[in-house]
């Protein structure tokens, strides 16, 4: 599976994407070149944000001349998300985006605006040709019951939240909702940011026999694991070529139940949390 339906929305959008935080830390032409190397291996979609420093620009320069095939999604953070600062970030991401369109574009996390303010931009924008769908990040399951209560059924097409094998918390109630409510999933941090599972480790040597069987990597083992439901996505961040493609090639890998059950011994849900973690 290459690529589903993101929520709501009706484009083909590739299960694994690429991220982008902190990929404007490293070196730049590395960077560009990881993304334009994840385009030619089919993950279209490329997560940004107005918080990510530089990645935007970056992601510019990655696009040019592709812009097509691109789904992009950037942010807007908490601080901006007026209706009117809401609709001004906007134009600055799509500015330093050079670009006339965001594909989805996503409340960072929530704040002290009230939503429906934040939706009413949103909302404008797409009328505007700005945006094509729109959706949140870092939401729990109350905040997206209010979400949905001030937007209707339909209009959030993902909630972007933290998921990866060892915090599955969003499996307990986010994941659920968002499956019953026709809202893509879209992981980030899906290993962990910097943290995961060594080979050394009983979960590493569990990722690393399953790997072995597929003659695939256990980051591709994680990539798929996060990606077996149906409404869910993955955005690694990679920061070189070699990296990009083989997140790309998770896209072929297909796992058994008798991998999943193995995986979910090693890497256990755990108890429901009070709050949904966040990075
Ligand atoms: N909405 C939110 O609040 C939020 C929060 C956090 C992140 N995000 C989004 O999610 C994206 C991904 O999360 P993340 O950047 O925190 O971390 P991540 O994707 O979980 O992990 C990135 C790390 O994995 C390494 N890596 C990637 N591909 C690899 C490969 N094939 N082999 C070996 N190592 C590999 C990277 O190294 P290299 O850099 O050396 O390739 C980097 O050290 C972000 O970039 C951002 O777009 C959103």
């Amino acid at each position: 599976m290459t690529t589903r339906p993101f929520g709501s929305d009706s484009a083909a959008v590739s299960v694994i994407g690429q991220g982008t935080w902190y990929l404007d830390h490293g070196d730049r032409r590395m960077a560009v070149a990881a993304l334009r190397a994840g385009l030619d291996r089919g993950m279209n979609h490329i997560d940004t944000a107005e918080m990510y420093g530089e990645a935007e620009p970056l992601v510019a320069e990655a696009i040019a001349g592709r812009r097509d095939e691109v789904f992009l999604v950037s942010k807007v953070l908490p601080s901006n998300a007026s209706r009117a600062g809401t609709k001004a970030a906007c134009e600055r991401s799509l500015r330093r985006l050079k670009t006339d369109r965001l594909d989805c574009y996503l409340l960072h996390w929530r704040g002290g605006v009230p939503l429906a303010e934040t939706f009413a931009a949103f909302a404008d924008l797409q009328r505007e040709g700005k945006i094509g769908a729109w959706g949140v990040s870092n939401f729990d399951v109350g905040d997206l019951d209010e979400a949905l209560d001030i937007a209707g059924p339909g209009a959030i097409a993902c909630n972007q939240v933290l998921y990866h094998l060892q915090e599955r918390a969003v499996e307990h109630g986010v994941l659920p909702w968002c499956a019953a409510n026709g809202v893509a999933l879209v992981a980030y941090s899906p290993f962990g940011h910097d943290d995961f599972p060594e080979a050394g480790t009983a979960g590493g040597k569990v990722l690393a026999r399953i790997a072995q069987a597929h003659g695939a990597t256990p980051r591709q083992v994680a990539l798929a694991t996060l990606t077996r439901h149906g409404n869910v996505f993955a955005i690694p961040k990679a920061s070189s070529a070699a990296h990009a493609e083989a997140n790309a090639g998770a896209m072929a890998l297909e796992l058994t139940a008798e991998d999943h059950a193995a995986i979910d011994a090693a890497f256990p849900r755990g108890p429901r949390k009070r709050h949904l973690p966040m990075l």
